[in-house]
């Protein structure tokens, strides 16, 4: 259904933030309301096993809140390419972007304070989902898991990383890499 347009945003709050391996016209920080940014589901092909799922974010709906990201102009086509990297049957919807700092894309023909994007996201039924659990046990989770795609570890000290360039205090996430630290140093020591 997206095919009949010339391009569109795509907004990448996970792995698209620091894992860009599709062509793109331009890229900008944003963010969506409403929602905030969790570990929450399972990664059975790439940071995990199906014996041993990895932990992945997904978005959860949170009223008041916003989740920073970066979006991606892209011809219909980056579809096909990201449906099959993410083949954990994520689903896709329509929201309302808004720049980040004052971002404003390049045309002048859409550089209004928002625009609509699309957005990947895993819900509850998905089979893969896991929920939520204490932030410790996330960590540790992530901490021993691993797949096709390396180390679940990297997955979120990049994603850390990529926020902090984008200036965002995600507490999650921040928190989750601080134990996780913690645990990789405790198992050097
Ligand atoms: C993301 O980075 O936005 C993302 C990537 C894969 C699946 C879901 C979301």
């Amino acid at each position: 259904p997206l095919d009949h347009l010339e391009s569109v945003w795509l907004f990448g709050y996970g792995s698209l933030i620091y894992k860009v391996d599709f062509p793109y016209l331009q890229a900008k920080p944003a963010y969506i309301t409403g929602w905030q940014r969790r570990f929450w589901q399972g990664s059975h092909d790439h940071r995990g096993t199906p014996e041993a799922p990895g932990r992945v974010v997904t978005l959860v709906e949170a009223a008041g809140k916003r989740c920073v990201g970066m979006a991606y102009q892209v011809t219909p086509d980056t579809f096909a390419h990201l449906d099959q990297r993410e083949k954990n049957g994520y689903l896709r919807f329509f929201t309302e972007l808004h720049w980040l700092n004052n971002a404003t894309p390049d045309s002048t023909a859409d550089s209004s304070a928002t625009t609509q994007g699309v957005v990947y996201i895993a819900n509850p039924d998905n089979a893969a989902y896991l929920g939520p659990a204490p932030e410790v046990v996330i960590a540790k989770q992530i901490a021993e898991s691993r797949g096709p795609s390396g180390p679940n570890s990297e997955y979120l000290l990049k994603l850390a990383q990529a926020l902090r360039q984008l200036n965002e205090q995600d507490e999650h996430v921040f928190k989750l890499e601080q134990v996780l630290l913690d645990l990789q140093q405790q198992a050097t020591a």
